[in-house]
């Protein structure tokens, strides 16, 4: 029997022009893998899906997320316990686990996480909304000229904001969407630390020109936050970003579903800008490092 919700029996209601839509009707206490199939294209679609009036509890969380893929603890958070793939992080008063740069999850990572589900467990009446950003569109709308230029380079990102520069990967900075085959910029303000076949100083414009671009307002949403809501975005072709502008206490529980392998639209089209020995060549070396310790483990 095909259990699939049919989504004309869903409430499917879009919240920007760019992405992002409400989806009531769905008990996703009760969700079947045939649910989140239909989950999964609604996702494909409109990338940030949201779904008011939910309560599940943790196991019920972790098994909702298991339908999507195997979930993975957070390796920059020290928190989990006895469920190592659950989080519950607090903010209150412009302090504690509030992401206020722009994202996409653990792009740090060799293999950055394919999607995450929020549990918005209690927020301030007003403030800590959510934005998200659309990148098949940040991509999309850049020049041609620019498009064949990002499409042959690659980016550093590294986990120095959470205390782990040690902790890098090289990804393209146009990547191609697994499933959709749709390219999209990747690069964001806070992992992203270095065009590779850039110089330092050409990568400081240009990344700073493409992580600004890559959250222009017309490409964003941005949602204010109900308690009980929960939160899906694909993280592959979105970044995000919190606004601390509350005062009150912000919960919010989450699973996140790896499995992702950012594949470039082309190979870099140029060797790493790398300077010999100078005074300005320290700027190369977390770079040169990398690339070090990555050539002797091939
Ligand atoms: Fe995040």
């Amino acid at each position: 029997m095909d259990t699939a919700i049919d989504t004309k029996a869903l409430e499917i209601t879009p919240v920007s022009g760019s992405l992002g839509a409400e989806v009531r009707g769905i008990p996703l206490q009760d969700a079947t893998p045939a649910d989140a199939d239909t989950i999964k294209a609604l996702l494909l679609e409109h990338l940030v899906l949201f779904f008011p009036d939910q309560a599940l509890t943790p196991d019920q969380h972790i098994a909702f997320g298991k339908l999507f893929g195997e979930l993975e603890s957070h390796p920059n958070l020290l928190f989990g316990g006895e469920r190592p793939e659950f989080f519950e992080l607090h903010a209150a008063g412009g302090e504690g686990a509030i992401a206020d740069e722009w994202h996409s999850d653990l792009s740090c990572e060799v293999s950055p996480s394919v999607m995450a589900i929020l549990h918005m467990v209690k927020c301030p009446d007003v403030g800590g909304d959510t934005m998200w950003a659309n990148q098949y569109k940040a991509y999309e709308q850049l020049s041609p000229a620019m498009k064949e230029f990002c499409e042959g380079l690659t980016a550093l990102h590294d986990a120095d904001p959470h205390g782990r520069a040690d902790r890098m990967a090289i990804h393209p900075v146009v990547r191609v969407h697994p499933e959709t085959g749709r390219k999209s910029l990747f690069v964001n303000e806070h992992f992203t630390r270095r065009i590779v076949e850039l110089s330092h100083e050409e990568s400081k414009a240009v990344l700073g020109y493409l992580t600004r671009w890559a959250a222009s307002p017309p490409f964003t949403v941005r949602y204010s936050w109900r308690a009980g809501t929960i939160a899906i975005w694909d993280n592959r072709c979105t970044q995000h970003y919190v606004l601390n502008d509350f005062e009150g206490e912000r919960v919010i529980q989450r699973v996140t579903v790896m499995g992702d392998h950012p594949e470039g639209a082309k190979p870099p089209r140029w060797d790493p800008a790398l300077r010999t020995l100078s005074a300005a060549s320290r700027h190369d070396r977390q770079l040169s490092q990398h690339l070090k310790a990555k050539a002797s483990e091939d």
